[in-house]
């Protein structure tokens, strides 16, 4: 008996292996032969998406749909029966008789189907790994129908939302009606391109939201586009008349999904797969000025006011009653006519019309595009009597507006500058300015006095805290410490202890670690009060004892630019030494020079930026401190970027804590990397401030070229990165040594003065190179004139480069022209 039964179940654990081998070996492929049924699934080949049937929370009925494999939290991304839900588990999807994909119910009614006219017998529906689900026949590779060209109301990677310019066919998301009901919403979100290309949501045949239009990069009317997107989105023209939306994340072991919900609000956000929840990081709808046209034509939409909506200067409400009421839909009409209106009325016309500058806007709905370069785009429209506004982006280009400017927003970073046309009249008197001037500095005066004030009340809050705090230590010879740190100097500075350290850091975990400096690894961290750090556990031995440790760490503290890094203070505890820093979000420069996605970020003039930021910090730290610090080690990795990509100087100060202390002294270990030391310094450990100057020039080289110093060496021309622009200088040849990505005729004058001071910073003897204040005052262009270099130092193995690379510079030098066309397209 007991025999028996044992071999049943061996027989049915046969039975059941053979079954899930056969189902389990990941069928990922739908015949009429092998359809599946309501209990059934396929999954793709690599196993990250499933397709099958569903109940919607809250809900019995039965869809048929797509969604993630591997991710605990059910997040189905495509329905196929939308509107048409199974009412109970009878259901079963199918290649019909015609070759359709079709979803049939218990008496073979057809719920929905692929809509396929001459299809071909013998079709496979397969699932493929990207979560699209194709129709083909037995020519692989040839799509007759996929899901992607009919998405529900996710966007995920791979995925392209798309219009067609000339039969105005999308291909665009569509919002379920309610969470436990998948029946297209309401809402859709798709490509809009009447004018410049941009992406828009529709409440109905409504627009509801809009990202402004895409230069090249971004789009232009979201705030702060560069922290919330990913590397690789694109919006790209095939040229055939297609512009299609699709983006690629930059590690995929995260799936990041743009759901568009019920309410209209297309929402960012991504699974790190921990079993919780999806985390929303961006959502269109963040205030009530999102919503397009709030304040109606001519009015500006600022959430930080009360009430949100003004008319723009030179304009006044359309119906003041209903404005103060709060409906702001009429928006704003002109208060004084324009030059041309009272021209065409028969009266004189008067003095010119001008334009108010409004700043960090987002632009307005329905702009043109005029081919005009940045000096001519302001002439062009007030030439032209139906102009009246433009902008101008660098990727975009010249927009001039001739109809209502309607969806303004002020934005309280980023945008653009907008420029409306009034009249002469409305523009700035100097009465107004004098009022404008009176009122600002009473505000200025007022807000300085609370400001004082509360610094005061602060200042006072934190001398309290921090003497609590120094009661945990306990300090050996205090009296020792030198005369230029005092008692009052350390209780300044902020104490950690290791625990609060290493709790704000998850115990030093790999996870948090940030990079590994010369002096070693750095891990972020977040305290107690929610406050971000970055913390850098020393990992060598300064050999200096906990005072002297202290004291320089309360010097290097002292030093405060909006240029550096700021330190927060530090931690001693047993042999640990640590270093507490502000935390910078976006890491250091060569993360983004040397990255072929995130470089195309930083345009010209943002990389001008980060020079002109670079100066000051190091002028401050050579003249304007105290302490005259010599940072040595100044190169890309070093240079950290905040939120906005401002630069700030890492890292310096440490060579007092490692190294010597005081300047041109002579040092047996060479601190620094290869490559960015000058001459005097590599050979004889010699360093001065100028030695920093000469750092400096790398970097200036490295930003304009977006080339690694060290790339240079590993040539087979093997010479440095300055005597290739020495060679390319001689050469005439400056497009060649320029970045591609900022390579742009108005901007030649400034990437070669950049360059010329970039070789001037690297003369070999230190009395030829220019001090900072004066490499300041050229990259202004207040020294107009710029001496001529001289052949730099470590130029020795020359070979001319040859002339194949320098044309492949030039070739990809136009694709930016080629961008611009893009948009012309319209
Ligand atoms: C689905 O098909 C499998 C095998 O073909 C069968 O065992 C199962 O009972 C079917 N389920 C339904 C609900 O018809
Ligand atoms: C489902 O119903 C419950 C109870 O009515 C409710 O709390 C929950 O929010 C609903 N879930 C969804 C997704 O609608
Ligand atoms: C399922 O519903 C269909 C009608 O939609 C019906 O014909 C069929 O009998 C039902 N099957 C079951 C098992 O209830
Ligand atoms: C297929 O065509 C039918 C009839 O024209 C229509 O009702 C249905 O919505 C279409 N289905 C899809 C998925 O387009
Ligand atoms: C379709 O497939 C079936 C079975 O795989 C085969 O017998 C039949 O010949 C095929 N028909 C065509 C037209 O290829
Ligand atoms: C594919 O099938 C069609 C008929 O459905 C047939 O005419 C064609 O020759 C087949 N092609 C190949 C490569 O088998
Ligand atoms: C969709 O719009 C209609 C009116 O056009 C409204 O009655 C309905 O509630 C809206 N549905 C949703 C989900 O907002
Ligand atoms: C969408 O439009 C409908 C009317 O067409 C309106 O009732 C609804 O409030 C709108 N939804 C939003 C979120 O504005
Ligand atoms: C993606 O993120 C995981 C976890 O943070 C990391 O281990 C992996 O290296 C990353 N992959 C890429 C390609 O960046
Ligand atoms: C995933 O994210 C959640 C919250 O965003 C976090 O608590 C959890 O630690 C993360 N898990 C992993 C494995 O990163
Ligand atoms: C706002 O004003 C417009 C135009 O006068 C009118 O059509 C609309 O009904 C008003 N809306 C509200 C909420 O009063
Ligand atoms: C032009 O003249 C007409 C009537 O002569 C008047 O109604 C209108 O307001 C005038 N427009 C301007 C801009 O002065």
């Amino acid at each position: 008996m007991e025999l028996v039964r044992s071999t049943n179940l061996s027989a049915l654990l046969v039975l059941l292996s053979c079954f899930c081998l056969q189902f389990g070996s990941a069928i990922d492929t739908i015949t009429a032969a092998k359809f599946i049924n309501d209990s059934e699934t396929i999954i793709s080949n690599g196993g990250d998406f499933k397709l099958g049937f569903f109940s919607p929370p809250n809900s019995t009925d039965r869809y048929v749909g797509i969604w993630y494999a591997e991710i605990s939290v059910f997040t189905v991304v495509w329905v196929a029966n939308r509107n048409n839900p199974l009412k109970n588990s009878s259901g079963v999807l199918t290649i019909s008789e015609d070759g359709n994909l079709v979803v049939l119910d218990g008496q073979k009614k057809i719920l929905w189907s692929s809509n396929l006219t001459n299809s071909v017998v013998n079709l496979s529906a397969q699932l493929l790994d990207s979560g699209n689900l194709v129709l083909q026949g037995n020519t692989t590779g040839t799509f007759l129908w996929e899901s992607f060209q009919h998405p529900s109301n996710t966007f995920i990677e791979k995925m392209k939302i798309s219009t067609d310019v000339r039969t105005g066919k999308k291909v665009q998301l569509t919002s379920w009606t309610s969470p436990s009901d998948p029946s297209i919403g309401n809402f859709s979100a798709g490509i809009d391109a009447r004018n410049l290309p941009e992406l828009f949501i529709w409440n109905g045949s409504r627009p509801y939201w809009r990202s402004g239009p895409w230069n090249g990069l971004v789009f232009i009317g979201l705030q702060n586009m560069y922290s919330v997107f990913h590397d690789g989105f694109s919006l790209v023209d095939d040229k055939e008349g297609t512009i299609y939306l699709s983006f690629s994340s930059s590690n995929d072991s995260f799936p990041y999904t743009y759901v568009l919900n019920e309410q209209g609000n297309l929402l960012e956000a991504y699974s790190n797969n921990s079993g919780e929840d999806w985390e929303v990081t961006w959502s269109s709808y963040k205030t009530e000025c999102d919503v397009y046209g709030k304040c109606g034509a001519y009015g500006s939409c600022n959430s930080h006011n009360s009430p949100i909506c003004s008319c723009l200067r030179g304009f006044e409400p359309k119906n003041t009653e209903e404005w103060n009421r709060g409906n702001w839909t009429s928006g704003c009409v002109r208060r004084t006519p324009l030059q041309c209106e009272r021209v065409n009325n028969g009266s004189d016309g008067g003095k010119k019309d001008g334009f108010l500058k409004l700043t960090m806007m987002k632009v307005p709905d329905l702009a043109d595009w005029s081919s005009a370069r940045e000096e001519n785009c302001r002439n062009q429209c007030l030439e032209n009597c139906s102009c009246i506004a433009y902008a101008f982006d660098a990727g975009t280009g010249c927009m001039p507006w001739t109809r209502s400017l309607i969806d303004l927003q002020k934005f309280s970073s980023g945008g653009v500058d907008l420029y409306v046309r009034v009249a002469y009249s409305e523009l700035d008197t100097k009465e107004k300015v004098k009022v404008i001037i009176t009122v600002s500095v009473i505000i200025v005066l007022i807000f300085t006095g609370i400001c004082t004030y509360l610094l005061w009340r602060w200042m006072a809050k934190q001398n309290g805290r921090r003497k609590t705090k120094m009661l945990l230590y306990k300090f050996s010879g205090e009296e020792k410490l030198g005369d230029n740190v005092n008692q009052v100097k350390l209780q300044e500075l902020l104490l950690f202890n290791l625990q609060e350290l290493a709790s704000a850091t998850n115990n030093f975990h790999q996870s948090n670690k940030l990079g590994q400096g010369g002096f070693g690894p750095v891990y972020r961290g977040k305290l107690s009060n929610g406050q971000e750090i970055a913390v850098k556990r020393l990992s060598r031995d300064s050999g200096q004892g906990q005072e002297e440790f202290m004291n320089e760490v309360v010097v290097i503290s002292k030093l405060q630019h909006r240029n550096l890094v700021r330190l927060h203070g530090c931690c001693v505890e047993g042999e640990e030494k640590m270093l507490v820093y502000e935390y910078m979000p976006n890491k250091s420069l060569d993360a983004f020079l040397f990255d072929p996605v995130k470089s195309k970020l930083l345009d010209w003039r943002r990389r001008f930026n980060i020079i002109e930021g670079i100066c000051p910090g190091l002028l401050y730290l050579h003249r304007d401190s105290r302490l005259k610090i010599i940072p040595r080690d100044l190169k890309t990795s070093n240079i950290l970027l905040d939120e906005e990509l401002n630069p700030k100087i890492s890292d310096f100060g440490l060579a007092r804590i490692f190294g010597g202390n005081g300047d041109q002294a002579n040092t047996t270990r060479v601190v620094g990397t290869y490559g960015y030391m000058s001459p005097e310094y590599a050979m004889k450990g010699r360093f001065s401030e100028k030695s920093d100057v000469f750092s400096f020039r790398v970097l200036l080289l490295e930003i304009v070229s977006g080339r690694r110093n060290s790339s240079f060496f590993d040539d087979e021309q093997d010479m440095s990165l300055p005597g290739f622009a020495w060679k390319m200088w001689n050469a005439d040849n400056i497009v060649a040594l320029t970045d591609p990505i900022i390579c742009e005729p108005s901007f030649e004058m400034e990437i070669l003065r950049c360059i010329n001071v970039g070789l001037l910073c690297v003369q070999d003897f230190a009395n030829d190179r220019p001090t900072v204040p004066i490499v300041i005052s050229m990259l202004k262009s207040e020294i107009i004139d710029l001496p001529l270099p001289k052949q730099p130092a470590f130029t020795e193995r020359e070979i001319a480069p040859d002339a194949s690379s320098s044309q492949n510079n030039q070739s990809k030098c136009s694709v930016n022209n080629v961008t611009v066309t893009m948009v012309q397209g319209r």
